[in-house]
């Protein structure tokens, strides 16, 4: 599988949103990254609903939400409605995490679950087959444009092991600190979908950083 492009918004325009979001509808982009983050089980407050709708009503691409959120349980349906294609939330967020995976496939929603920089791909071996994407974080999660942690490398050898022939399909996502600069690395190394926030956003011509993050 070609990999994909999920610029994130976070790093957006917020004034105009609106114009950003039609820059992405326009461009290579396959996915919309969106996050969430609560304060609580981040450093940081991003956006909430609102700004979620007002992606969702000029969006003509896949929303991939991602929750940096504590109890996502509480919130999976209104994301569902609010037109999420994508949930994926924290594994060291969540307690019963396969009844958490179920409920948001049983939304109809591609199910997902991150592993923050620090846990082991390991904790998902009881679980893989059930999973449509594995996020892993290759920052700390909270704040865009932050430094790339190289053990990521580690971690997608790993998260290949543990899901061939298992969970072929798996979409294997990156976030954090992706560019030019490691985007061929990351695909070599088996990421299939890559997220990029800064490296997109603060680039004069957006749309060709884009384009050459898909085809590097
Ligand atoms: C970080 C977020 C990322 C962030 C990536 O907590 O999950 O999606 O927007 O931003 P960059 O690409 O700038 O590191
Ligand atoms: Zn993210």
């Amino acid at each position: 599988m070609n990999h994909l492009i999920a610029p994130s918004i976070l790093a957006a325009d917020f004034g105009n949103l609106q114009r950003d979001v039609e820059m992405l509808n326009r461009s290579e982009a396959d996915w919309i990254h969106v996050d969430i983050m609560d304060g609580v089980f981040v450093p940081n407050i991003s956006y909430g609903f609102p700004v979620l709708d007002a992606v969702k009503k000029h969006a003509k691409k896949p929303l991939d939400v991602h929750l940096m959120i504590v109890d996502p349980d509480r919130y999976l349906k209104e994301f569902s409605e609010k037109g999420a294609d994508g949930i994926t939330v924290h594994f060291e967020a969540c307690t019963h995490l396969h009844r958490t995976i179920q409920a948001i496939k049983e939304l109809g929603c591609r199910s997902g679950v991150a592993l923050n920089p620090h846990t082991p791909v390991a904790f998902l071996d009881d679980i893989i087959e059930d999973l449509d994407l594995v996020l892993i974080m290759s920052v700390n999660p909270g704040f865009g444009g932050q430094k790339f942690i190289s053990n990521t490398y580690k971690k997608l050898h790993d998260l290949k092991a543990l899901s061939k022939g298992r969970n072929d399909n798996l979409f294997i996502e990156v976030d954090g600190g992706v560019g030019d600069q490691n985007v061929k690395e990351l695909v070599t190394a088996g990421a299939n979908v890559l997220v990029a926030g800064n490296s997109v956003f603060s680039a004069s011509d957006q749309s060709l950083a884009i384009k050459n993050l898909k085809n590097p």
